[in-house]
């Protein structure tokens, strides 16, 4: 009589499981944003500098961590991981945790110059300590949110 309760269960398991977002990749050093975003409220531009004017938000340097870190938080090991590999002249290869497919447009200068703020695709990130991806990035994402702000909705403006 427990096996209708199992199948149940188990498609209720796989159904919850097609919604999920996928989970976060590994890094190579942990990089917390509720530490700095967070806690010591460095904003969001001083590291993806490239967000206002252009199609991509930008990664920052290894020369900008060590903008910092040549003096803040020497002690702990893995911002001396950080300072070697700057140091060494080699640079910490951070894995993509957003990315739409190749034939798809998607611009951050046009949506940050609409007035939407980072949080609304991407999360809460100055309370995580790690970035993991918040919204679908499916095409009915995109396309709903152009319906209700009035934002063009026409194949060409997402698939040059
Ligand atoms: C604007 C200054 C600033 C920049 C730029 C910066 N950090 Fe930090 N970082 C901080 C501060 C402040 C702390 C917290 C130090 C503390 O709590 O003692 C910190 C802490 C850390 C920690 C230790 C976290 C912990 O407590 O275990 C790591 C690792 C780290 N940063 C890596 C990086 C990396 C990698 C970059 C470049 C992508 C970077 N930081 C850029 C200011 C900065
Ligand atoms: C001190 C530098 C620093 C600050 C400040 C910072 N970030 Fe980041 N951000 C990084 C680094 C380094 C990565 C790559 C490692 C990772 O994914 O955690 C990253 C990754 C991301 C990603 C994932 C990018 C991808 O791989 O697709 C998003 C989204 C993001 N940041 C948003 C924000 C937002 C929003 C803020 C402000 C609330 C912010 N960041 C503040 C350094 C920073
Ligand atoms: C309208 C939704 C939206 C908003 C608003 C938004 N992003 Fe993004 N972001 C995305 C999408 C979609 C991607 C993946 C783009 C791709 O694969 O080409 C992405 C990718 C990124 C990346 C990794 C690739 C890159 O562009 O460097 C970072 C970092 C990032 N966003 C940071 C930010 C920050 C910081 C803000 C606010 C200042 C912000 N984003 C606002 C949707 C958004
Ligand atoms: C939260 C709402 C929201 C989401 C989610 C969103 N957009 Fe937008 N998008 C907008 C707004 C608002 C504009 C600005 C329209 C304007 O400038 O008049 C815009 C503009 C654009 C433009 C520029 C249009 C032009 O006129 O050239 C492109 C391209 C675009 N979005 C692609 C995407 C793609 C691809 C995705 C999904 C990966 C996406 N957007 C997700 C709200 C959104
Ligand atoms: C606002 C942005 C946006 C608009 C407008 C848009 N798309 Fe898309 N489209 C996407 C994104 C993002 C994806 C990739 C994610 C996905 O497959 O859901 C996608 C994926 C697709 C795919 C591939 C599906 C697959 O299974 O690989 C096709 C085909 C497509 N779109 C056709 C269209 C057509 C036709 C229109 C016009 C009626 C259109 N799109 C309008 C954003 C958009």
């Amino acid at each position: 009589m427990q096996r209708p309760a199992l199948t149940a269960a188990a498609v209720l398991g796989a159904l919850l499981l097609s919604c999920a977002e996928p989970p976060p990749p590994a890094q190579p050093v942990p990089f917390s944003h509720r530490i700095h975003a967070g806690t010591n409220g460095i904003g969001c531009r001083m590291c993806h500098a490239y967000v206002e004017h252009s199609t991509v938000a930008g990664i920052p340097s290894m020369a900008r961590c060590f903008g910092c870190h040549k003096f803040v938080a020497r002690d702990k090991p893995d911002v001396q991981r950080v300072v070697q590999t700057f140091q060494e002249g080699k640079v910490l290869a951070w894995n993509r945790v957003y990315r739409v497919p190749d034939h798809v447009f998607f611009t951050h200068e046009r949506h940050i110059a609409a007035g939407l703020r980072c949080q609304t695709c991407h999360g809460e990130v100055q309370q995580m300590d790690v970035v993991r991806q918040a919204s679908p990035l499916t095409m009915g994402w995109c396309v709903d949110c152009h319906r209700q702000r009035h934002a063009p909705t026409d194949c060409l403006i997402c698939h040059k």
